[in-house]
């Protein structure tokens, strides 16, 4: 399919709420899936929104065996997720280094739910129900954000903690 041009912090596509998808197992959604799947490699991202190509749809895909940008993360199991719901399962809030493929070049540390259920669909509809923790549950709190407009910056609670990957981060590179 196509690597699509990712959105970037600013662009008011990005603050909008999505729409459920209506129907599964199409040409269109199918096509979606795949170009979202050939930007976020493109990218060597873990994850990535339909919002962030500026289709306003609850699409989101995530997951890696490993991932330079994470090096430190375990395994997520590659996942297409329409339509999900997501529901804490503890107060308990985690804080952790994230990126953005919409916010090139920079990190936050961002606190997070530990430990979630979610629910949802794959794209030909067959229901998905997870319980998860740590730095899965992290990537479906940061993708489904952006279903809902919004990007991690906006939950940083010390913006010390925002700053540029080589600056934070030297012995991985830029
Ligand atoms: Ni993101």
């Amino acid at each position: 399919m196509a690597i699509r041009d990712v959105l970037k912090m600013g662009d008011p596509r990005l603050y909008e709420v999505a729409q459920p998808v209506a129907a599964f197992d199409t040409p269109a959604l199918h096509a979606l899936v795949a170009d979202l799947f050939d930007t976020m490699q493109a990218s060597k991202g873990v994850g990535i929104a339909a919002p962030q190509i500026g289709v306003g749809l609850q699409v989101v895909i995530f997951g890696f065996q490993s991932n330079p940008r994470y090096p430190d993360a375990q395994p997520v199991p590659e996942t297409v997720l329409v339509n999900p719901v997501l529901t804490p399962l503890s107060d308990e809030i985690e804080e952790g280094w994230e990126g953005c493929l919409s916010v090139p070049g920079l990190r936050g540390l961002v606190p997070r739910h530990l430990k979630l259920r979610y629910t949802g669909f794959d794209q030909h509809g067959v229901a998905i129900d997870r319980t998860v923790d740590g730095f899965h549950a992290r990537v479906v709190q940061h993708e489904c954000d952006h279903l809902n407009g919004v990007l991690y910056p906006f939950h940083i609670r010390d913006l010390h903690k925002l700053g540029y990957t080589e600056v934070l981060f030297p012995e991985r590179g830029s």
